[in-house]
Order: C-alpha cells, then sequence, then structure tokens
C-alpha cells in the first residue's frame, strides 16, 4: 500500500484573500543590485539585510504563521572567502541589532541546515536567540544557514536508517508523515508560497521536501529592492490563485 503524501488539507491556505500561514523566499538579486550602482557585493547585502528587516515587519503585519529565508545555501560556500566573511558579519550585526525589537514582538527566531560548518560564536549566537524566543507565538522567523534541501533529506535518510538497523523503527511504518517529523522544518506550517526574487526560475536546493504542494512564485524585482509593499503583492497574488492539492 502506498502512504498518502504529508500535504496540507485545502483549508490551510490558497483561495480567495487567503493569507498564506508559511511564506519561504529565496533572496537573489544582491550582487546585481550593487553591480548597477557600481558598488562592491557587501554593498548589496547590507541593503538586502534592511529587506530582511522589512520583510519580517510586513509579514508579521500580514499575520504569516512562519518566514523562511535562504540566508547561506550549502553550495554559498564556493564564493570568495571575503564574501563569506561580509555575509556572517552582517548575520552577526543583524542577530546583535534586532534580538531585542524581534522578541519584543513575540517573533520566534529559528534556524534550518547543518550549522556544523558556522563558525562557533555565531552558531552560540543563533542558538541563544532561537532559546530566548522559544515561547514567543507571534511570527516564527526561520532563516536557513548552509542549508541544502537535497543535505536536509540525506541527514532524514540516514537518522531513520540508523533507528531501523537498531530495532528501533519498522521500515515499512516509515511514511511522509514519519519522514517530515525528521526534517529541520519540523512542526512549522505547511509551506504555502515559496517566492524567488531577481527573476531567476530555479528552486536552487531550497526546501525540495517542503515546496511539493507551495504555490510558486518568481518576480523580477533584486532582494534589496524587495519591500513591505512588494511582500504584500505577493501575498494578495497568493491569494489569488487557486490550490487543488491534486483534486479537482
Ligand atoms: C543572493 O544574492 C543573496 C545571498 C546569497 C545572501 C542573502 C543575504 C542577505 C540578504 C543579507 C543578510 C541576511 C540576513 C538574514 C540578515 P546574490 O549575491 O547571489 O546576488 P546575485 O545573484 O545578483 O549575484
Amino acid at each position: 500500500m502506498s502512504s498518502a503524501p504529508a500535504r496540507p488539507e485545502p483549508a490551510s491556505g490558497g483561495g480567495a484573500g487567503v493569507v498564506p500561514r508559511h511564506v519561504a523566499i529565496i533572496m537573489d538579486g544582491n550582487g546585481r543590485w550593487a553591480k548597477k550602482r557600481m558598488l562592491p557585493r557587501v554593498a548589496g547585502h547590507r541593503k538586502g539585510a534592511d529587506a530582511v528587516r522589512a520583510a519580517v515587519r510586513t509579514a508579521g503585519e500580514l499575520g504569516i504563521e512562519a518566514l523562511t529565508l535562504y540566508a547561506f545555501s550549502s553550495e554559498n560556500w564556493r564564493r570568495p572567502a571575503d564574501e563569506i566573511s561580509d555575509l556572517m558579519g552582517l548575520l552577526r550585526h543583524y542577530l546583535r541589532s534586532e534580538i531585542d525589537e524581534l522578541d519584543a514582538n513575540g517573533v520566534r527566531f529559528r534556524i534550518i541546515g547543518d550549522h556544523s560548518r558556522l563558525e562557533s560564536d555565531l552558531v552560540r549566537m543563533l542558538e541563544e536567540a532561537s532559546e530566548r524566543t522559544a515561547h514567543n507565538r507571534g511570527l516564527t522567523l526561520v532563516i536557513a544557514l548552509n542549508y541544502g534541501a537535497q543535505d536536509e533529506l540525506v541527514r532524514v535518510a540516514r537518522s531513520l536508517a540508523a533507528d531501523a538497523k537498531a530495532g528501533l523503527l519498522d521500515p515499512a511504518a516509515i511514511d511522509a508523515e514519519v519522514f517530515e517529523s525528521r526534517l529541520d522544518t519540523q512542526g512549522l506550517p505547511p509551506l504555502d508560497l515559496l517566492i524567488r526574487t531577481s527573476g531567476e526560475t530555479r528552486l536552487s536546493n531550497f526546501l525540495l521536501w517542503q515546496a511539493a504542494y507551495a504555490e510558486l512564485m518568481f518576480v523580477d524585482t533584486l532582494w534589496p529592492d524587495f519591500n513591505g509593499d512588494a511582500l504584500r503583492d505577493a501575498v494578495a497574488a497568493y491569494g489569488r490563485r487557486e490550490r487543488r492539492y491534486g483534486g479537482l
């Protein structure tokens, strides 16, 4: 018997005027934004961090439950060392300068990805931010760091195989729900809307399992220009789409 896919019920999102519960964004185009202005790439990333602040504020205002941002992919290690260091520095700065306000606004902070390759002080800051805000009940802000969907799926497969080998899990009992319970995104609402900025039309190894029933939206705006109104427009366009989850 094949197991039913773990899929959200239609009531959880989509349809006229409905606000998506979980929005994910591939924040692309910082480098091109800077290049157009003959600025160094880091200037684009800095402006990108401002766009993150705007997106978080707007997501909270719209009543979105979870916002997942692709801040650093497992493939981004291929970038020059100084750019990687700039990105990590911006993240440190963002955490230091925003955590009080995020906490005061009821935002729950969470990270996904494999953190074994990140610098230990940054991991500590990220963990502290997650622990400090764990009890909050507002928007869940999820930052994907050293995240790759294939890596996430391999980690799930390994953990299931290890439990099966140890006799703790019957392989026949593995279904979509069991699988999902071991993903980094465990416990988050189903992904309703995935946005990529800058005109690229790829998923680039982001949330491949979670995107199974998500609405995909590709917008031309470069990430640093993606302001609160742009997110409101995307959410309004989502509300006009019809989601059928394989039904009629
Ligand atoms: C893609 O632009 C963007 C990134 C790889 C990183 C996103 C990082 C930020 C927005 C800054 C800090 C993040 C947080 C959470 C505070 P790109 O450099 O690939 O642009 P390009 O394709 O135009 O070169």
